[in-house]
């Protein structure tokens, strides 16, 4: 297979990453999830504003600009023929003697891959169970970083308790999932946390906000609280990878059950209609 290093496309084979790269000693990097939907990069233009983004916040260097980094994409893609699936693109700081503090010069590493996928079914029809707990990771989770072990933390948790997700609460209110946003339903208005350091503001999110104006549903963002959660009258998480998914349960800090509601079929409709 074919996969991105810096500005070529070439074989997996040829790829050699130095063991002082700072996104291995440090986590020191960040990437993006993109859907591909019957051969199209879905959101691209998006992914990339945030790609910059969390590079500007981190003082890591693009090694070239977006567009050149939207032509490799393509090119990525086309050369692996992938239809429907994802791309995964990363950029570590890039290699130095291992130090805590970085230099702010260096250019930044980037890989990428493509993989077929097909999102599935059964989750999005049938709902999914989450494991409520504590959010124990950092406060600027608005940057999508390399460093992720608060989330996989919580997502193997949740995994052991027989749920699929791991949904994450600080002070009393809901901020995201372990690889998704969250939103609830109250008498026919969505809540969702707002976009601030606390959560990473999700492509997903950003477009079923979009949708639901479009849809005449009120959107408020502002925290769910704890209790608010468990007296929703739907709830779902949103992602890349798992697009717009209904909570049926949780457990954990949270006993609730919920139906699959009329907000959340709206909402994946229009979003189906919008992804053809
Ligand atoms: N994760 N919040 C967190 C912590 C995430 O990791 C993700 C996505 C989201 C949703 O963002 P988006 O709608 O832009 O995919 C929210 C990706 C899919 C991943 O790490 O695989």
């Amino acid at each position: 297979s074919y996969v991105l290093l810096n500005d070529q496309i070439t074989e997996r084979k040829n790829v050699k990453i130095d063991m002082e790269d700072r996104g291995y000693n440090f986590g020191d990097g960040i990437y993006e999830v993109i859907p591909i939907y019957n051969s199209k990069l879905f959101t691209l233009d998006e992914h990339l504003d945030r790609f910059e983004d969390s590079a500007r916040k981190l003082e890591i260097k693009l090694p070239y600009d977006k567009n050149e980094l939207e032509k490799l994409l393509h090119q990525l893609k086309n050369a692996n023929k992938i239809d429907n699936g994802i791309i995964y693109v990363q950029m570590t700081r890039g290699v130095s003697p291992r130090s805590h503090l970085y230099e702010r010069d260096s250019n930044g590493i980037i890989t990428g891959f493509s993989r077929e996928m097909k999102f599935p079914e059964k989750p999005k029809q049938k709902g999914i169970h989450v494991f409520v707990t504590e959010d124990i990771r950092w406060l600027r989770c608005d940057i999508k970083t390399i460093n992720l072990l608060g989330n996989t933390m919580i997502k193997r948790n949740a995994f052991d308790k027989q749920c699929q997700e791991g949904v994450m609460h600080r002070n009393g209110n809901i901020t995201e999932g372990s690889s998704s946003n969250i939103f609830i339903v109250k008498n026919r208005t969505l809540y969702t946390h707002p976009a601030s350091n606390l959560i990473l503001n999700g492509i997903t999110r950003q477009l079923v906000i979009q949708l639901a104006r479009k849809n005449n549903i009120q959107v408020i963002e502002e925290a769910i609280s704890l209790q608010q959660l468990k007296g929703a009258d739907e709830a779902f998480i949103t992602s890349t990878t798992q697009e717009i998914t209904p909570i049926r349960k949780t457990i954990g800090d949270v006993d609730a059950t919920f139906q699959i509601g009329e907000i959340t079929k709206t909402l994946q409709q229009s979003f189906n209609k919008y992804v053809e």
